[in-house]
């Protein structure tokens, strides 16, 4: 009996650290942006999935010319019909989207 709770302590014990170990490592990476969800929840709209959907006049990310500073000044500022998201979104958001959007220009 005695012994049949040391284990159960045990195992509970060594399991609680597995737990704890694996929500640490999330913990280590509060910066980690998910760019192709910060993409999909503001730009796809008029993007499209492959940045091609030129939906409400939306320029076609692969044949945009544009480099990352060009592009940040879009996306911060807006143009034409494209609303301005620097008040929207964080500066990580902004610089991680950034980056996803100029991978889809076909050089
Ligand atoms: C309401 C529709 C809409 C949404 C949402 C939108 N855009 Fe746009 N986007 C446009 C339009 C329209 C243009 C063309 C602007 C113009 O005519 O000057 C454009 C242009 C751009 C350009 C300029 C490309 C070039 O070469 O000139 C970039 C980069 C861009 N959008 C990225 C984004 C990103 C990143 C997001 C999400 C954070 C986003 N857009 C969300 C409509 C949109």
């Amino acid at each position: 009996m005695k012994k049949g709770l040391f284990i159960l302590s045990a195992f509970t014990l060594v399991f609680g650290m597995f737990m704890s170990c694996g929500s640490h490592e999330q913990n280590n990476q509060p910066e980690a942006i998910d760019a192709k969800s910060v993409f999909e929840s503001n730009c796809v709209l008029c993007h499209g999935g492959n940045g091609r959907a030129m939906l409400a006049g939306a320029t076609d990310l692969t044949l945009s010319r544009l480099d990352t500073a060009g592009i940040k000044n879009v996306v911060k500022n807006g143009r034409g019909n494209m609303a301005e998201f620097g008040t929207k979104l964080t500066e990580a958001e902004l610089e991680a989207v950034v980056k996803y959007v100029y991978a889809f220009q076909i050089k």
